[in-house]
């Protein structure tokens, strides 16, 4: 596996699996079959209600804790300082761990400012190695930024060829904040993997549509969680480091962008207020 450098020295896979699984016996086996196809990054949530799952997959593997990336976020009805702290420790006894390698703010909304403080003091305590946030824009992350000793290490946002944030992704890029990217194929089920233009570039290196999504993230410097519970696709969107995309072909894949989410907007008011209402049920 290669690896990503991060702002505050340590490192990241350059891949990740993305854990947002229903269901407990799927989640558990879905983890520890991706541990054994070669994931070292798995990203999961307190939303997601799977915590415990994906512990229990992790130990399953038998793969030292210290060669996995574990990563959960913090949900947003628990911000401010002293819910930070408290739904962190639910987080870590949930997943079985005495510390993870990266804590996100899943959300730039609520008590932000200090929850931040309250994860700058878990990491000195050593609960948590990196933090960072997911779904803030360049103007709430410079907020966040200039207003805090620590800067996040990544910025966990959605990424794929119908919603590039290009703008986004060169700011990250320019201010040495890591662009990780969730739905990198736009739930697989929107056109991405069918699109003419990308099922013509893997014909042309003879690549699966997926692995060439993959790729253009990594050749933006975005880092891709990719979900799948299936071990054949889990393998094979890992099997993306032997070939190189052209400018041409970056510059075909860039003219498919719609600007539009394929999932929800975060600026919009009404998702705002409908998500901030969502509660998870340990
Ligand atoms: N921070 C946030 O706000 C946020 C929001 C959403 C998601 N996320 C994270 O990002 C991760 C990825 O997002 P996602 O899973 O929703 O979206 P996605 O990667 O765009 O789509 C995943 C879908 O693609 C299918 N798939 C995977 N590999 C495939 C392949 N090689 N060929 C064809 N289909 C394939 C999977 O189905 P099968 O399982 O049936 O293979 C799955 O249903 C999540 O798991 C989560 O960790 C974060």
């Amino acid at each position: 596996m290669e690896y990503f450098n991060l702002n505050d020295g340590n490192k990241i896979p350059k891949l990740g699996f993305g854990a947002m699984i229903k269901g407990d016996e799927e989640t558990e086996s879905a983890v520890a079959e991706a541990i054994s196809a070669g994931y070292r990054l798995i990203d999961t949530a307190a939303i997601y209600q799977n915590e415990r799952a994906v512990g229990r997959g992790i130990k399953q593997s038998g793969i030292p804790r210290d060669q996995i990336f574990v990563t959960t976020k913090l949900w947003l009805q628990d911000t401010g300082y002293d819910a930070t702290k408290r739904e962190f420790e639910g987080s870590l006894e949930r997943l079985g761990l005495d510390y993870v390698d990266l804590y996100l703010i899943h959300k730039p909304w609520g008590n932000t400012f200090d929850s931040w403080e309250a994860m700058q003091d878990l990491q000195k305590e050593g609960k948590i190695k990196s933090l960072g946030v997911s779904n803030f824009y360049p103007d709430q992350l410079m907020d966040l930024m200039v207003h805090h000793e620590v800067t996040p290490v990544i910025d966990q946002i959605e990424n794929n060829p119908l919603f590039q944030q290009n703008y986004s992704v060169k700011f990250l890029n320019d201010n040495n904040v890591q662009p990780e990217a969730w739905l990198p194929f736009a739930h697989a089920k929107s056109g991405v993997l069918d699109n003419q233009t990308i099922t013509q570039i893997a014909e042309e290196h003879n690549k699966q549509p997926g692995q060439v999504v993959l790729l253009w993230l990594l050749q933006r410097n975005v880092l891709p969680l990719v979900k799948s519970v299936h071990r054949q696709r889990m393998i094979d969107n890992l099997n993306v480091f032997d070939f190189e995309l052209s400018d041409k072909e970056m510059n075909q894949i860039k003219s498919l962008d719609t600007h539009t989410s394929q999932f929800y907007d975060h600026r919009d008011p009404a998702a705002v207020k409908r998500i901030s209402e969502w509660k998870a049920n340990f």
